[in-house]
């Protein structure tokens, strides 16, 4: 399972980058706004220089020609780029005519199985389901990701599952379980991947354990010498 960093910022994706288990980087307009950027371009190219994996930039274009132009010009900032389109109609032609031209796509704000099975059918690289805002409106986003990924390995599409909107370490865990080929996490979700309570302890234990061994080591043979 590929492991991508939800977020624009570039000191958080230096620290996923330094624990040595990231895949790439999604951004969007939202995220691009938190951190305050203002060239586009060049902040997706000085991810891409961060990190060794895919970085989905995000067009914002809405109709098919202004798409087209926008998506050459954002794939061109560098070759880890992945067009991120949204999935309405326009999108859909546009990333079967990216396809074609062999430059990547991120089909980007899925929240049905119908949606998913289009965006395979018009060749988008990922599909991005955003299963948190689903569970924001009482629908199991996990369901849709199960559905996903259950038509795509029935009719054997290529298109990558990229469980997008997570929220928690137990959506990554659910989506594992699901076979989806990618989680795009935020930070704070990273980390507490790999948290538990008792790994704490336990090792506070055998440290302690460890000094007290070496006390009595050294009492030893301060009374041997
Ligand atoms: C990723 O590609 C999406 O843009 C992102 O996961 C959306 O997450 P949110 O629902 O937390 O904004």
């Amino acid at each position: 399972m590929k492991f991508f960093i939800d977020t624009a910022d570039l000191d958080e994706i230096r620290e996923a980058h330094d624990l040595g288990v990231l895949d790439g980087v999604t951004t969007n307009p939202s995220l691009m706004k938190k951190s305050g950027v203002k060239d586009f371009h060049g902040h997706i190219r000085k991810i891409c220089e961060l990190v060794e994996g895919d970085v989905s930039a995000e067009i914002t274009a809405t109709t098919y020609d202004e798409m087209m132009t926008e998506a050459h010009a954002v794939a061109a900032i560098h070759e880890q780029v992945v067009v991120k389109v949204p999935l309405i109609l326009d999108g859909i032609k546009a990333i079967k005519t990216l396809s074609g031209e062999g430059i990547r796509t991120n089909c980007t704000l899925c929240f049905s199985a119908t949606q998913a099975l289009i965006a395979a059918k018009a060749g988008a690289t990922y599909i991005s389901p955003f299963v948190g805002r689903l569970d924001d409106i009482s629908t199991d986003g996990m369901e849709l990701l199960r559905q996903i990924v259950h038509i795509y390995a029935t009719y054997g599409y290529e298109t990558e599952v990229l469980a997008a909107s997570i929220r928690h370490p137990m959506h990554v865990l659910q989506a594992a379980e699901m076979g989806a080929d990618v989680a795009t996490i935020p930070l704070d979700v990273i980390k507490k991947l790999l948290k538990h309570p008792l790994t704490d302890s336990g090792l506070a234990k055998f440290l302690s354990d460890w000094e007290s061994l070496q006390a009595e080591i050294a009492a030893e043979a301060n009374e041997a010498g």
